[in-house]
C-alpha cells in the first residue's frame, strides 16, 4: 500500500490506517475476529493502528495490545506505527456522554500516567503518535505541551498529536511555536468546511490525518440493521444517541443526494479517494468490523482517484454548501 510522510515527523503511514474502536473494540465483538482484522490489516499493508486509551470503555487498547504482541513475534515493531490518545477519562467513546467536565483530564501529570498505561496496555515502548483527545484551546497549556516535548525528547513517544473536530483548536495548532505536530481531524465528504483549515495546517507543517473519512459509514449505501448481528445495532445506536453522530447521517444524507442531483452515485472509491486526493492529507483512518470490508477499502485507495473524476465530484460538491463541524 502507499505509504506517505506525516507532515514534519518521521513517521511514515499507509495510506489508510486502522482505527480500533467502535464496534471493533466492544466486548461483545468477539476477540478472535477483532484479532483476525488486525492480521488481516497487516497482510494487506496497512501499518497504521489508531486506538485511544478510553475508547470502548476502556476496552479497545488492550485488545489492540492482544493482537499486536502477535504481529511483533513476527514482524519489527519498528515496521508499524501505533498511536493512542489521553485526555478523555471516563468511557466518553461509548454511546452515552457524561459530564465533560468529569470525563476530561488534561493535566500533564495525568496525560504521561495514562501513556505509561496505554504503553503497558500496547506492549510497546514508545508511541508512534500521542494524541491529546478533544482538548479546548485552554486545556493545551504551556505546562501540558512542555511535557509533551520533554516525553518526546525522553523517546517515550515520536510524534505530538491533538485529536480534534473544533476549528479554533485546529487554528491555535498552525501557530507557529506550537510543538504540534499532527491534527487528527474530522474530515470526510459530507465535512468539507475544513478545507481551508487543513491547507493552513499543511501549509503550517502539521501532517493531517482524516478520522471518519467515511463519515462514520454515512456516505456509503446502508443496508438496514440485520437483527442477528449486533454490530449494526451498535452502528445505528450511535446515530441515534449521539448528537455529533446524528447530525454527521443528516449531513452526509444530504451531500450523497446532492451528488446524486449531480450523476455523481458516490462510491467508497469516490469518498475515500477526494479525502486522500486533499494534498494536505497525510493520510485517513476508518474503522470496521468486516473483513470483507477491509478488504474493499485497501482495493479502495490502491490507485488514486483519476483526475477526471475527482474533478467532476468537485464539481458537484461544489454545488453542496459545505459543512459542517463535529462535536
Ligand atoms: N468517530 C469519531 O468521532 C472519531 C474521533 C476520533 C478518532 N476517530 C478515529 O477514526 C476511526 C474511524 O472512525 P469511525 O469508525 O467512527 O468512522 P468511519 O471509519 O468513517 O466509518 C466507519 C463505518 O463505516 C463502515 N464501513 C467501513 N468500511 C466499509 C465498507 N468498505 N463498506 C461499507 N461500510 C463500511 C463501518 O461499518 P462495518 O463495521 O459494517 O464495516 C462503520 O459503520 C476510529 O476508529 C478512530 O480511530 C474517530
Amino acid at each position: 500500500m502507499r505509504r506517505q510522510r506525516i507532515g514534519r515527523t518521521g513517521v511514515e503511514i499507509s495510506a489508510v490506517g486502522f482505527g480500533c474502536s467502535g464496534v471493533w473494540g466492544q466486548g461483545f465483538f468477539p476477540e478472535e475476529k477483532a484479532r483476525a482484522l488486525i492480521h488481516a490489516a497487516v497482510a494487506r499493508g496497512i501499518n497504521f493502528f489508531d486506538t485511544g486509551h478510553n475508547y470502548c470503555a476502556f476496552q479497545a487498547e488492550p485488545r489492540l495490545g492482544r493482537a499486536l504482541r502477535e504481529v511483533f513475534a513476527e514482524r519489527p515493531r519498528g515496521d508499524f506505527v501505533i498511536s493512542s490518545k489521553a485526555g478523555t477519562t471516563l468511557a466518553r467513546a461509548g454511546l452515552w456522554t457524561g459530564s465533560r467536565a468529569a470525563a476530561t483530564d488534561f493535566s500533564p501529570d495525568s496525560i504521561e500516567r495514562t501513556l505509561e498505561a496505554s504503553l503497558g496496555n500496547l506492549g510497546c515502548d514508545y508511541l508512534d503518535i500521542f494524541f491529546i483527545h478533544g482538548p479546548r484551546r485552554e486545556d493545551l497549556s504551556d505546562a501540558l505541551l512542555g511535557r509533551l516535548v520533554d516525553l518526546r525528547r525522553a523517546g517515550s513517544i515520536r510524534a505530538i498529536g491533538v485529536n480534534t473536530h473544533d476549528l479554533g483548536v485546529m487554528a491555535f495548532i498552525a501557530q507557529s511555536g506550537v510543538p504540534v505536530e499532527v491534527a487528527l481531524i474530522d474530515y470526510n465528504l459530507a465535512q468539507t468546511d475544513r478545507e481551508p483549515m487543513i491547507a493552513r495546517l499543511a501549509a503550517a507543517g502539521v501532517g493531517v490525518l482524516a478520522g471518519t473519512a467515511l463519515a462514520q459509514g454515512h456516505l456509503l449505501r446502508r443496508s438496514l440493521p440485520r437483527p442477528w448481528r449486533a454490530g449494526d445495532w451498535w452502528y445505528l445506536a450511535r446515530t441515534l444517541l449521539k448528537p455529533a453522530s446524528r447530525a454527521l447521517a443528516i449531513r452526509a444524507r444530504a451531500v450523497r443526494r446532492a451528488l446524486r442531483r449531480e450523476g455523481v452515485a458516490l462510491t467508497l472509491e469516490q469518498a475515500i479517494g477526494t479525502v486522500l486526493a486533499n494534498p494536505g492529507v497525510a493520510g485517513c483512518v476508518f474503522g470496521t468490523a468486516e473483513t470483507a470490508h477491509l478488504d474493499a477499502v485497501v482495493a479502495a485507495v490502491e490507485h488514486p482517484l483519476p483526475p477526471d473524476q475527482l474533478a467532476r465530484i468537485r464539481r458537484a460538491l461544489g454545488q453542496v454548501s459545505p459543512g459542517g463541524g463535529g462535536e
